[in-house]
């Protein structure tokens, strides 16, 4: 693989900062953002009144522990525009998170805030080994969704030739890659996946295209996945994190020079990890919910949001600002049989150690009388023999139950059995309240 690090010289000055210039920034700009919201957001001055505590008290990084959380009902309670702490007018662009039921929350950004999105994602475009002059192909949905949006400004403003392809049309993303001959390509790892795929029923060889980066997030994907797609590729795969409520794609990015997991931009989000039942904030290094409180956001500070994505904080590496462990799941995607805890990439990381097997797959829960019953849909690899990927499909019933202590049922399915998705991957389909 090609050596893609950024040059020292290319960085931003506070990439480059010590972590005690980082926390000063951090306090002023904090208590900046924790002024404002009380200024300009009702919803935000209710919440501190209640809690009885006032911008003032924040006197180190650490008081922030005593103010209110908040999190996805807080957003929808003041549907739409009821969290801007600008004029309406003032709002130059909204984005919309899909819920999967109900109201999407909505965010909101003004000139300023765009203007910061397109330069933070630039940063981690960079850091992930883009450069000036680079074609980027950007595969993540346009739209409401904030990647598809989110990386082609980044692109732009890291002086990058931007191919908005969105997503979806498999057959013509791989002809684009074919003619235009990107560099960097920005999709979901599900997505990435389809596209090989596709790569591969042309009779294109994936690890002689031009790609040399791939930059994949907005759903959980695992060490196993990163390795398989470096491997079928031949370019490096790093991961980017994001969300809409705290801005969109960009909030932390891995570094190339280090694929130790994203490094959160501090210098505009603090992350804190907290125990999501009790809710007390937890040391570094300990495994919790992440939460993030915007810095410098004009249009939709964002005060301690609950991410529900579960991670720990880590020292920094390539860069002063803290790291967050690669996510394995959302406090959603757990799964609970017969007490045991199972997210969608422990099932991940073991099908890919099962070469017959392809990284296609979903994980189905019915109910079996009281109990709750998982099926793990899979598919065989291309190619392999269908008798021996049944073996496969039976020592993957050994593995999962050797590895995470559940039984389950794997059906092993004819390859393309298992639905495609053009962005974030369904991992999970609950069948037990239809049952
Ligand atoms: O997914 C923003 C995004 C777009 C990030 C493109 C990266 C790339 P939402 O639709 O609001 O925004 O979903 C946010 O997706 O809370 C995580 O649960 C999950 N997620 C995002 N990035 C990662 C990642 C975008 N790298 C939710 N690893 C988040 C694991 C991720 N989960």
């Amino acid at each position: 693989m090609q050596d893609r690090s950024p040059r020292p010289e290319d960085l931003d000055p506070i990439e480059r900062a010590s972590v005690d210039e980082l926390r000063g920034l951090q306090l002023s700009r904090l208590k900046w953002s924790l002024q404002h919201a009380y200024d300009n957001v009702p919803q935000y001055r209710k919440l501190f009144d209640e809690r009885g505590v006032h911008p003032g008290d924040l006197r180190q990084l650490s008081d922030l522990g005593t103010f209110p959380s908040t999190d996805k009902a807080t957003l929808r309670a003041n549907y739409p525009f009821g969290m801007f702490a600008v004029p309406r007018e003032r709002i130059s662009r909204v984005h919309a998170s899909s819920g999967t039921t109900g109201r999407p929350t909505v965010v909101g950004y003004t000139k300023d805030d765009l203007h910061t999105w397109a330069r933070l994602m630039a940063r981690s475009i960079r850091a992930s080994g883009g450069r000036p002059g680079d074609r980027v192909h950007v595969a993540y949905g346009y739209g409401l969704f904030t990647g598809g949006l989110g990386a082609h400004y980044g692109a732009e403003e890291l002086g990058c030739t931007v191919i908005p392809v969105s997503g979806g049309m498999t057959e013509r993303q791989v002809m684009l890659i074919k003619d235009f001959e990107p560099e960097i390509i920005m999709v979901t790892p599900s997505y990435m996946l389809a596209i090989v795929d596709e790569m591969e029923r042309q009779g294109v060889d994936p690890r002689a295209t031009s790609l040399r980066v791939g930059i994949f997030g907005a759903e959980p994907w695992t060490q196993d996945l990163r390795r398989e797609i470096e491997e079928r590729l031949d370019m490096h795969a790093l991961d980017i994190y994001g969300l809409s409520e705290v801005m969109g794609p960009g909030v932390a990015t891995e570094c190339i020079e280090t694929k130790d997991g994203p490094h959160v931009w501090e210098d505009h989000f603090y992350p804190e990890i907290i125990d999501p039942l009790s809710g007390a904030v937890l040391p570094d290094g300990e495994v919790g919910e992440l939460v993030l409180t915007s810095l410098t956001k004009q249009a939709m500070p964002v005060v301690r949001y609950r991410t529900r994505d579960l991670t720990r904080l880590l020292p920094g590496t390539a860069r002063p600002m803290r790291r967050i462990e690669k996510i394995t799941g959302r406090t959603d995607d757990m799964m609970i049989l017969r007490g045991v805890n199972v997210f969608p990439t422990q099932i991940e990381e073991l099908i890919l150690r099962t070469p017959e097997l392809a990284p296609h797959f979903q994980c189905v829960l019915s109910r079996a009388g009281r109990l709750d019953a998982l099926t793990v849909k899979v598919e065989r690899r291309a190619g392999s023999d269908p008798a021996v990927a049944e073996q496969a499909g039976n020592d993957l019933v050994t593995a999962i139950k050797n590895n995470i202590g559940v039984s389950v049922r794997v059906e092993v399915l004819e390859p393309d059995g298992v639905e495609r998705s053009m962005g974030k991957a369904r991992r999970i389909v609950d069948l037990r309240r239809a049952g």
